[in-house]
């Protein structure tokens, strides 16, 4: 396709925006603080040691506060009204750690600068050790409609090697502790093919996850990110890099295991117990929606521009300190960039992607995909992943894109 490309901008001026793109308009808030880190993850987070002096979670809440009041006044220079908030997330790092009160000053800081819309989703994410009853009910009251609790496993020995410092039945007694305060929605986290991990294991996992009466699993197979300390474990051979055949026999057995239970795929890594379950701010994110990314490192997305924060909570909070949007670098996507997110993320979607949204050029690629068995042509005129299709997701946007 023939278009504007896309104009990078790392120097550390503000963004342009034009307007808001239309869709729904959520914001995620990135809490950048864990009590230790997780040898897999690459997240943009840091443990009190790291941080020293530099940063608290006091800092960052005042820091928060004022990237939340220059985002809003630049929202108001737009042509469009800002829209209601449909969605907030705040995730991590582990915003757990901020308590009930903690997050409860969060939302606050939210609702001060924008209006929530009626029946808004609001979810955190919560590590398993660092809640409680109390905790739950907190947030609940606070107005906190949607819990995600990181699990990852039900057996001991994988756990260890994720460095997850939760027993393995801690991550399902929050889950229940979560509903028991009057959370309708609950998410566990699944990780798959850690080294080590038998089919028993991932079958324990998902017993604990069904009989914990969640309505939404998400499971990932273990990404080993370059930098984190369990990339130099498997460099070094003294764990295996995940299996791809494992991961895919893996992945079928979730599908299967959720599936007769009642949770359908509604994303390639997302499962939900109907309609009113799925998580709507990722789908925001999936369906090309606007969103707010606030807080250290976050990335926001309004109107096809682009952009994201400085990283280290301390040069985030001088950052806003000194006015305007915290922002290290930004992008106006042209229509190349917009076509191919819109493939890559609707592909993955239960729902699929629309067949007119597809290029001219693509449809041979679609026959391919659709004669290998890895995709249908839905009654609605959508190309929506077959069960095969879903292992091979990657392969068919590549196919697509082609
Ligand atoms: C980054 S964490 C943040 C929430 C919380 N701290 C937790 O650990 O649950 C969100 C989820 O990302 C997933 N995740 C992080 N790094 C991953 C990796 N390298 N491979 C697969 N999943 C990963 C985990 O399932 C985790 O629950
Ligand atoms: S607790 Fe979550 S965010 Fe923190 S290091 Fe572990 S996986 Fe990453």
């Amino acid at each position: 396709m023939s278009s504007p490309a896309a104009s990078a901008c790392t120097d550390t001026s503000a963004p342009v925006l034009r307007d808001f793109g239309g869709g729904p308009f959520g914001i995620y808030v990135h809490v950048p603080f864990c009590a230790t880190r997780c040898g897999y993850c690459d997240f943009n987070t840091y443990t009190a040691g790291e941080l020293g002096t530099s940063a608290s979670p006091q800092s960052w809440l005042a820091a928060l506060r004022g990237e939340l009041a220059a985002a809003a006044r630049e929202f108001a220079a737009l042509p469009s009204p800002t829209p209601e908030v449909a969605t907030v997330f705040v995730g991590g790092g582990t915003p757990s750690l901020l308590g009930g009160d903690g997050l409860a000053a969060v939302l606050d800081a939210v609702r001060a600068e924008f209006t929530l819309a009626a029946g808004a989703e609001v979810t955190t994410e919560s590590n398993p050790e660092s809640t409680s009853p109390e905790f739950f009910e907190r947030i609940r009251a606070a107005g906190f409609t949607r819990v995600s609790l990181g699990m990852q496993s039900a057996a001991q020995h994988v756990l260890r090697v994720l460095d997850r410092t939760h027993t393995p039945g801690r991550a399902v007694a929050a889950a229940r502790e979560a509903r028991a305060a009057g959370f309708d929605h609950v998410n566990l986290d699944l990780i798959y093919g850690t080294p080590g991990e038998r089919d028993a294991d991932l079958d324990a996992s998902l017993d604990a996850v069904l009989g914990a009466g969640v309505d939404h699993v998400s499971a990932y197979s273990l990404i080993v990110e370059d930098g984190t300390a369990l990339a130099r474990r498997v460099r070094r051979g003294e764990l295996p890099a995940p299996d791809d055949d494992v991961l895919a026999a893996r992945y079928e057995r979730i599908d299967a295991r959720l599936r007769s239970a009642g949770l359908g795929w509604y994303e390639v890594s997302n499962w939900a117990a109907g309609d009113a379950a799925v998580c709507r701010h990722n789908l925001g994110y999936w369906d090309g929606g606007d969103w707010l990314g606030a807080g250290p490192g976050a990335h926001s997305h309004v109107g096809g521009v682009r952009w994201w924060n400085v990283k280290h909570p301390a040069r985030y909070a001088d950052r806003v300190g000194a006015g305007g949007l915290p922002a290290a670098g930004w992008e106006a996507l042209g229509a190349d960039e917009r076509y191919m997110e819109r493939v890559m993320l609707a592909v993955r979607l239960r729902s699929g992607l629309p067949l007119a949204d597809l290029a001219p050029a693509a449809a041979p690629a679609v026959d391919r995909v659709v004669a290998d068995g890895l995709a249908v042509r839905s009654d609605d005129d959508r190309l929506v992943l077959t069960d095969r299709g879903r292992l091979l997701a990657d392969g068919v946007v590549r196919e697509l894109l082609g």
